[in-house]
């Protein structure tokens, strides 16, 4: 099975994208008006879909069609436009920013829950110089509480900012939020 029929099973019982995460409607650098922004396996769209909703040029990638699915189906509802790319962001080959659309990078990047290192080190080349990532990953302490997400979908303690080659830390935070143990990193690729 692939990963794109694994998801796709999962959210074959979905009809709705769910909330944005807060994580990324509290960023404060988004405020300020950002005109791109791309969301990496978002998911069925709920944070894809806010930030199309703040007026920015929003690419929802993910490797599950049925998601994408509903995330569409959602901006037609709200008569938003979305843009929707399925890809699969695990493959050896990473998508050059070319076939992921942006044709000149976007100005924010957003990633939550979803760990692939190697693209992580390559947030930097989806943005434009100036372009900040977004990123939020449950840390291994978030095992004390919850079961899932299991080991290998989790980071180290101080990891992610690492993992962010080629780009400057706007700030991290590491910690409980509500029952979740996350690391919550903004950062910037220097101009
Ligand atoms: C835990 S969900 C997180 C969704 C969303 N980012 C959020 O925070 O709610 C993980 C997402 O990663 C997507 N995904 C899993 N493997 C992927 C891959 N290889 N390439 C692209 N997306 C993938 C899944 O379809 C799913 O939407």
């Amino acid at each position: 099975m692939t990963a794109g029929e694994r998801w796709d099973a999962k959210y074959a019982v979905w009809q709705e994208p769910g909330a944005p995460s807060e994580f990324v409607t509290g960023c404060a650098e988004l405020a300020g008006g950002c005109p791109t922004a791309v969301d990496l396996a978002g998911g069925a769209g709920g944070t894809a879909l806010w930030l199309a909703q703040q007026g920015i040029d929003t690419t929802l990638v993910d490797v599950s069609g049925r998601a994408l699915e509903i995330a569409r189906d959602a901006a037609i509802e709200r008569g938003l436009r979305l843009r929707t790319l399925q890809a699969d962001l695990e493959s050896d080959l990473l998508p050059t920013l070319d076939e992921l659309g942006g044709a000149d990078g976007w100005h924010a990047a957003v990633c939550t829950n979803f760990l692939h290192r190697p693209l992580l080190g390559a947030l930097d080349g989806l943005l434009v110089p100036g372009g900040i990532a977004l990123v939020l990953i449950a840390t291994v302490d978030n095992l004390l509480r919850n079961a899932r997400p299991g080991r290998p979908f989790l980071v180290e303690r101080g990891e992610l900012p690492e993992l962010c080659t080629g780009l400057e830390p706007v700030s991290f935070e590491e910690g409980w939020f509500g029952q979740r143990h996350e690391a919550r990193l903004v950062a910037r690729r220097p101009r």
